[in-house]
């Protein structure tokens, strides 16, 4: 299967997980990215099924729209029940690097509200360390130059995203050659520097349900 059937395997996977518990007043958190795209498209026939969504990105509340779906401000809704969302890496403990999109900051703070991180990859994802992909760490433009110092301090090789802009207009780091042994420590300890917004460690908040698809079919696996 090439990676794109993998991708739109776990997408079709997350409406069957989702499908049953929608209500009329339901309002979905909903990622960014190609998987979270195929996600988002298998929503539409469901669409009179539930309220509408909270998006994670400018881009992904565009498509939501697009196929007739509302959105709504995260200020605006209660509770949101499940938040549904690829990643760049993912670990055995559903800990995972986020933000390869650069929607880092939203993502976490919609998947800080969600009862359910419903995580959907294919299996090129899983890895055994986060950290082979670089970490993206969302800054404050003043403050870039200065964070990268303290990003060396680490060990990582940060690279300034050239050319990109954030929803919330701030710019990207990339953390290369950063192997993360500790990764709800290291997000901390990112998240520490002045000028940092956040960094794409989502291991204190990290997935309760992946999704991810195989060779052999689509594997469930769930923390909680
Ligand atoms: C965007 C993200 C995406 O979830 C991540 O980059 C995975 O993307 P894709 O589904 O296209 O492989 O974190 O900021």
């Amino acid at each position: 299967m090439t990676q794109d059937e993998l991708k739109a395997a776990v997408a079709d996977a997350a409406i069957k997980e989702i499908e049953p518990h929608l209500e009329k007043d339901t309002v979905l958190g909903i990622g960014t990215g190609s998987t979270a795209n195929l996600f988002i498209d298998r929503l539409e026939p469901l669409s009179d099924r539930f309220k509408g969504a909270v998006a994670s990105s400018e881009a992904s509340a565009k498509r939501l729209q697009a196929l007739g779906i509302e959105v709504f401000e995260l200020n605006h809704v209660g509770d949101v029940p499940f938040y549904i969302d690829g990643a760049d890496e993912v670990n055995a403990n559903l800990q995972m690097i986020k933000g390869g999109g650069a929607a880092l900051t939203r993502e976490k703070i919609v998947a800080a509200c969600a009862k359910r991180f419903i995580c959907i990859a294919d299996g090129s994802k899983y890895v055994a360390q986060l950290g082979n992909f670089p970490l993206p760490v969302e800054v404050i433009p003043m403050a870039r130059s200065y964070v990268a110092r303290e990003l060396v301090k680490l060990g990582a090789d940060p690279v300034y995203r050239q050319g990109v802009v954030t929803d919330n207009g701030n710019q990207i780091i990339d953390c290369f050659d950063f192997m993360i042994d500790d990764p709800a420590a290291m997000e901390a300890r990112i998240n520490a520097i002045v000028g940092v917004v956040t960094n794409g460690l989502f291991a204190q908040r990290g997935a309760d349900v992946l999704l991810l698809g195989t060779e052999s079919g689509v594997e469930r696996t769930a923390l909680r």
